[in-house]
């Protein structure tokens, strides 16, 4: 068929209809907004020439000619990104404002279950007014839809949202349920109940983006795990983060060219940790000394700052790091910090990225506020996590592991493979004043000045049990190790364990803590 056949003429006619969107006004007062098209971001996302496009044609039951042939508000297909096949949908807030009617939904379901088959991730592009109106129950019934896929297909493929534009009601569950979710700074915001409605019923005043902005669902809610500045770096951040990830859950991540050293010298950490042990130092200064050079991307790195998380590499080998910060809360645990940990945990689990575990925590937050809110709750879901990961763990206890504390941040009782402690390590049941002054009150109480002997009995502890060497004795630490050859005796361990294999016993599911 010559390009002047009718038959081609009207394939290019509903072509350049589909891809004008809501029309050039639309388009126009969109870009004005410093905000890209669907099409314009996919093809932004996906290396060169390589997005194909699936549904072009599918139309609402609604709507003028324009908006009916438009795709129904979505681009959907499939691309390569660094060379691997990942599957994506973006929402086209030209068209009745990127809102979901039936054949929207079911665009978006096409490519997640074709995305599963093909064992291929998927990226979700949303920008959208939510449920369309005019369609009613069509449009709620998509979303259901969508979350059952979010939710079946968890642990399959990685699943990653861009919010790149409103995402209100309802419709934020699927975002929420995904493994990771990035944010635009003053652009993308997320929120069950508008100002309006928050305004009617409760009587606050506040605005869109106080309420469910970037800002506030990076460092408050813990619902984000990235906020970028503009939606091209929120798209090469999900390329990015592909690079860490295997496409599916029976595959193991992609390996980099090794031998990328360090960016900062390792002896560096032979001195690190002070000899008061009441003052802090900077574990992500620790963390940089040992892993790849500009390897480490930080996950959540406002939420819970007292709590690590992130992916980084190991002589080019994905892992996930697990750590405490001793220059927040001095590295307790609190409600936020096990929710954080949790979820990594088990998001590397899922995915065969062997863990890193660096402990340096006095223990659980105490507090009334704390007990309330289930500190209990919360600390047992990561006992659930570490226990029930079967990919390789490795820890290495750098200063405190007091109590609960050490039990919870990958033991060896949890099935940690290989467990290391620096000389400065001290794992006891709790820090020198605290035991002084159970363990000797009497004495403490009748001493002529009290003060001092409560030092003195604490030095005493401090000798006798805060120290690794206990731990060793009894097995519960593998080797304590020089703190500079950290990375040689992570990379050696990583190796012997690349191999590992659990198969995991035999139930329906287990029932985790929430
Ligand atoms: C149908 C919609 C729509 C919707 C927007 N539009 N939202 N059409 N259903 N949900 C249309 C508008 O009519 C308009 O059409 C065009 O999209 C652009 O909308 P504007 O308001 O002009 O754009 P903007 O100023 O950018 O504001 C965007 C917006 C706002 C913030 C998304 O439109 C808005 O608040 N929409 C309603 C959001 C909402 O409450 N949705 C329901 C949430 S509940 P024209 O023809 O003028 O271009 C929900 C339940 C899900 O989603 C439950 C799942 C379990």
């Amino acid at each position: 068929m010559s390009s002047e056949d009718p038959r081609i003429v009207e394939l290019h006619r509903r072509r350049a209809i589909a891809m004008g969107g809501g029309g050039p006004e639309r388009v126009e007062r969109h870009r004005a907004r410093g905000r890209r098209t669907a099409r314009e971001r996919l093809l932004q996302l996906f290396d060169p020439h390589s997005f194909q496009e699936l549904g072009m044609f599918a139309t609402a039951r609604i709507g003028d000619e324009t908006e009916r042939i438009a795709g129904d508000g979505v681009v959907t297909g499939f691309g390569m990104i660094d060379g691997r096949t990942v599957f994506a949908y973006a929402q086209d807030a030209t068209v009745f404002g990127g809102s979901l009617g039936e054949m929207h939904g079911r665009k978006i379901c096409q490519v997640m279950d074709r995305a599963v088959e093909a064992g291929a991730p998927v990226i979700g592009l949303i920008d959208s007014g939510g449920a369309r109106i005019q369609e009613g129950i069509y449009g709620l019934g998509g979303y259901a839809e969508i979350f059952r896929r979010n939710a079946i297909y968890s642990g399959i493929v990685p699943q990653i949202s861009l919010l790149l534009g409103p995402c209100a009601g309802g419709a934020a569950y699927s975002p929420a349920l995904t493994d990771i979710l990035v944010m635009v700074e003053g652009q993308s915001y997320m929120f069950l109940t508008g100002p309006e409605v928050v305004r009617a019923v409760t009587g606050e005043e506040v605005d869109a983006e106080k309420l469910g902005g970037a800002r506030m669902h990076i460092s408050t809610s813990g619902l984000a795990h990235f906020v970028t500045s503009t939606e091209n770096d929120a798209l090469m951040l999900a390329r990015r983060l592909l690079s860490y990830l295997p496409s599916n859950h029976l595959e193991n991540p992609p390996l980099t060219t090794p031998g990328v050293e360090p960016a900062q010298a390792r002896q560096v950490l032979n001195t690190i940790v002070p000899l008061d042990p009441r003052q802090p130092y900077s574990m992500h200064t620790v963390i940089h000394c040992i892993f790849d050079a500009h390897s480490f991307l930080e996950v959540q790195e406002q939420f819970a700052r007292n709590a690590i998380v992130g992916l980084a590499r190991l002589e080019g080998q994905p892992v996930g790091v697990v750590a405490q910060e001793p220059e927040v809360l001095a590295g307790a645990l609190d409600i936020d910090a096990s929710d954080k940990i949790t979820r990594f945990v088990r998001f590397c689990d899922a995915f065969n990225i062997p863990l890193v575990t660096f402990v340096d925590t006095p223990g659980f937050l105490p507090g009334v506020d704390q007990e309330y809110h289930g500190i209990i709750r919360h600390g047992a879901k990561i006992v659930y996590a570490y226990s029930t990961a079967t990919v390789p763990k490795l820890s290495i206890v750098t200063r405190k592991a007091y109590g609960g504390a050490y039990v919870v941040m990958s033991s060896k009782q949890l099935n940690t493979d290989v467990t290391f402690a620096w000389p400065s390590a001290e794992i006891a049941v709790m820090g020198g004043e605290g035991a002084a002054s159970i363990l000797y009150r009497k004495e403490i109480a009748q001493a002529a000045d009290p003060k001092t002997a409560r030092a003195h009995y604490a030095e005493q502890y401090r000798q006798q049990y805060l120290n690794p060497y206990v731990a060793a004795e009894g097995g519960f630490i593998d080797e304590v190790i020089e703190p500079a050859e950290t990375r040689e005796r992570l990379i050696a361990a990583l190796a012997a364990l690349r191999h590992k294999a659990v198969i995991p016993l035999a139930r329906r599911h287990g029932n985790m803590p929430a």
